[in-house]
């Protein structure tokens, strides 16, 4: 404990233990051990990023190669390879699941994971079982029960675990589903001083969904990943339900591609729109943040009238797992990004108070400009993206719903059957669970041959 104290305060962040002598044993305790995780060179690096240095000469920013959304001549050929070679990858058991959700959703003020929000419009069923759905229907289609591993933070890793065994794994082999945690790192205040959420906490807050490279590798499931054969793991987040992990065309992609990491994106129709777009920056690829983007580029249009950059980052990515090994084996060097906020801390006086202060993260899409090669395919955003962000408005539960029951209503339509009525909102009581059928063509073959048979209405959920 001395040398641990002695350590804090060299760092010039003795702070921390001043409220020690009013703590009980068990609150030092916890103290003690909380502090002695915290990586005093990292903070240290952390707090030199506060005062900014030179600022660099603004970056040359330039649209990526996209593969297009609907392919033509040549390229049609070609997505005709890869969907087959993303298929063989399915069936020979390379592909492994990568889930983020370790992060706090705090916009979206659910108290709990982001992963237990309900957002099936009939069922109810909750993200996590959404995924675990589409995870169980590749199984189905490819013959091949892929491992899932899900990442958590120290904020909602019991939560979690808890969640999946009560619901048994969403009906998922239970030695398929693969938890570990990210890292958490202190927040500081606006001098460097690692901020306490309590006298006997740290603030601590999950280091960015970078985090997750580092993270897999030191659980040792990368390794015994790679000992299974899994080469690609599929990425996806949290907060999108119609995200499609078990994509053969992606997949297939990256693969003939001989890439690290690729990506998907959708069309950005709304230059005001605030996502992060996939770009180059002084030749290397990334995502370019809504707020870093200078105006002039973020409204150029090219002589089609659509965006110039329009790669809205949908955070769905392929990544080889010897790509990640080799990224993580000297340690992962990932830019840090700052997110300065009011935070509910403990003050110096031991009374509660809201003082502005920074978080530390790294983002995945800087490990881009490490990839040797990389794949942009561009996806219809309809079919593939409708995070559930916000309480409400846009990338709400409510916009999801609507997007959901447009989608499952197109396929009513198309195979001629009645539409439910929508509400106020434009959702309706409609629900197409992915194992019965996850896009218009299988939907189709699943239906009745008499197009005027009563089972049909069965067939609602
Ligand atoms: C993110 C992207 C944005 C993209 C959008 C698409 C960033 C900085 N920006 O925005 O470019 O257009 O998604 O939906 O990521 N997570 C963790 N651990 C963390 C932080 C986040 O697991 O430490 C997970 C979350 O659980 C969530 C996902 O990463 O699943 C996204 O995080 P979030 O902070 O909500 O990113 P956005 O700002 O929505």
């Amino acid at each position: 404990m001395t040398d641990l104290r002695q350590r804090f305060q060299d760092a010039d962040q003795g702070h921390v233990f001043r409220f020690w002598n009013e703590l009980d044993p068990i609150a030092q305790k916890r103290l003690e051990e909380q502090a002695g995780q915290v990586d005093l060179e990292l903070v240290a690096l952390h707090r030199s990023l506060l005062t900014p240095g030179e600022s660099p000469s603004a970056p040359q920013f330039h649209p990526p190669q996209l593969f297009p959304a609907q392919p033509q001549d040549e390229l049609a050929e070609h997505a005709g390879r890869a969907r087959t070679r993303g298929a063989e990858l399915l069936e020979q058991g390379k592909v492994g699941y990568l889930l983020v959700a370790g992060g706090q959703g705090s916009r979206l003020g659910f108290d709990g994971p982001k992963g237990m929000y309900p957002v099936g419009p009939v069922t109810d069923i909750s993200l996590f079982a959404w995924h675990a759905a589409r995870l169980k229907a590749a199984a189905n289609r490819h013959g091949h029960q892929a491992p899932w591993y899900v990442m958590t933070s120290a904020t909602n890793d019991a939560a979690t675990r808890a969640f999946f065994a009560e619901q048994e794994y969403f009906g998922l082999p239970k030695d398929k589903v693969h938890f570990f945690s990210q890292a958490m790192v202190p927040a500081l205040d606006m001098e460097g001083r690692i901020m306490m959420a309590q006298k006997d906490q740290l603030f601590l807050a999950p280091n960015g969904h970078g985090g997750t490279l580092h993270a897999l590798a030191q659980s040792g499931l990368l390794r015994q990943a790679m000992n299974q054969g899994i080469e690609t793991l599929s990425y996806f987040q949290v907060d999108n339900p119609l995200a499609r992990p078990a994509c053969p065309l992606f997949l297939g992609l990256h693969s003939l591609a001989g890439a690290g990491m690729s990506s998907k994106v959708v069309a950005k129709t709304d230059p005001g729109e605030k996502v992060g777009v996939l770009g180059t920056a002084d030749g290397q690829l990334g995502c370019i943040e809504y707020s870093d983007l200078p105006a002039e580029s973020r409204d150029a249009r090219d002589e089609n009238g659509d965006l110039v950059f329009r790669a809205g980052n949908i955070a769905v990515h392929a990544l080889q797992t010897q790509f990640v090994d080799q990224l993580t084996r000297d340690g992962l060097d990932l830019p840090w990004h700052l997110a300065r906020k009011e935070m509910n801390v403990v003050g110096d006086s031991g009374a509660m108070e809201t003082r502005p202060g920074v978080k530390f993260e790294t983002f995945i899409f800087d490990a881009l400009a490490k990839s040797p090669a990389s794949v942009t395919l561009e996806v219809e955003r309809h079919l593939e993206f409708s995070p559930v962000k916000n309480a409400e408005g846009s990338d709400s539960p409510d916009s999801c719903r609507k997007h959901m029951t447009d989608l499952f209503a197109q396929w009513l339509r198309v195979a001629q059957m009645p539409e439910p009525e929508r509400d106020g909102l434009g959702a309706a009581r409609l629900e197409i669970d992915p194992c019965f059928a996850e896009n218009e063509t299988e939907f189709l073959g699943r239906m009745p041959a008499d197009p005027q048979a009563q089972e049909r209405g069965n067939l609602y959920r």
